[in-house]
């Protein structure tokens, strides 16, 4: 796939992951939209990159657990590059915990944000992708796949998200749309309040590496699709 002049929807691409996937597509000539909660940090993200990317980036400012706020976005884009060929469902936080002491609340905004925010952006994003054989990336975690104390509500999450994404790998590839879920391990980010150390967490993935990650599984030939893929640290502390 030539992913020059292809536009891409990211959500929660104010900073971590999601910043490193835009600005990833950036580079190679896509189009991207940038979501975040607040529209004042989404326009200082957005004049940044415009400042290297002019006329390649939009910012849309919504919260994923609003599935009005996902339209919404999807028909921003559109109305400024007609068509969406690839959708990051990216947005995601994390409360830790052990049962005992994890509240309702903490429970219901990691499956609101994590489970039930990539559902509400798929949702927007379908009827378009179906029109472009696009692309649907889904950001799980590691922690899709192996369970922590602390743990109950990040896993529930992660691991209902690869389930999710590979039950509709199998409904969308009729339409010729991929789909692929990438499960890190840790990745220097802002994510649960950290603040990413040059030096600290130089032996973490960067945000950098999963655009480079993403822009790469574009790339693949129409016939072949990496459904899921881990990805960790190559030398994490203690080996
Ligand atoms: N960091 C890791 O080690 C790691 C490992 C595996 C998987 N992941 C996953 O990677 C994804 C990105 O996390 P990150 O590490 O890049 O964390 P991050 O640095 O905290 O970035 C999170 C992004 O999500 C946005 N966001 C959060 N809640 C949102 C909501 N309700 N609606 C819209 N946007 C929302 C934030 O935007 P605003 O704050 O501007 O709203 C921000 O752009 C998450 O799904 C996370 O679970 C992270």
């Amino acid at each position: 796939m030539d992913i020059q002049e292809k536009t891409a929807l990211i959500t929660g691409g104010t900073k971590g992951i999601g910043l490193g996937i835009a600005e990833a597509m950036l580079a190679q000539g896509m189009k991207v939209m940038i979501t975040g909660r607040k529209k004042t940090t989404v326009n200082e993200v957005v004049k940044k990159l415009n400042k290297k990317y002019a006329g390649n980036i939009l910012g849309h400012a919504g919260d994923v657990t609003d599935i009005k706020s996902q339209k919404a976005a999807v028909s921003a884009l559109k109305k400024e590059w007609k068509k969406l060929d690839v959708l990051i469902a990216n947005a995601g936080v994390g409360h830790f915990a052990s049962i005992e002491d994890l509240t309702s609340k903490q429970w219901n905004e990691v499956i609101d944000v994590n489970l039930t925010g990539v559902f509400n952006s798929v949702k927007a994003s379908i009827p378009s992708l179906k029109k472009t054989q696009g692309y649907i990336i889904t950001i799980a975690s590691l922690a899709g796949c192996n369970f922590f104390a602390r743990g109950t509500a990040y896993n529930a999450s992660k691991f209902g998200l690869v389930g999710f994404t590979q039950a509709m790998m199998l409904d969308l590839r009729p339409y010729d749309i991929k789909c692929t879920t990438i499960m890190p391990g840790s990745v220097a980010t802002y994510f649960n309040d950290h603040t990413p150390s040059k030096k600290k967490d130089a032996w973490k993935i960067q945000p950098e590496d999963i655009g480079q990650m993403v822009t790469d599984l574009l790339k693949m030939p129409a016939r072949t699709l990496p459904s899921k893929v881990e990805v960790r640290p190559s030398r994490p502390p203690g080996s």
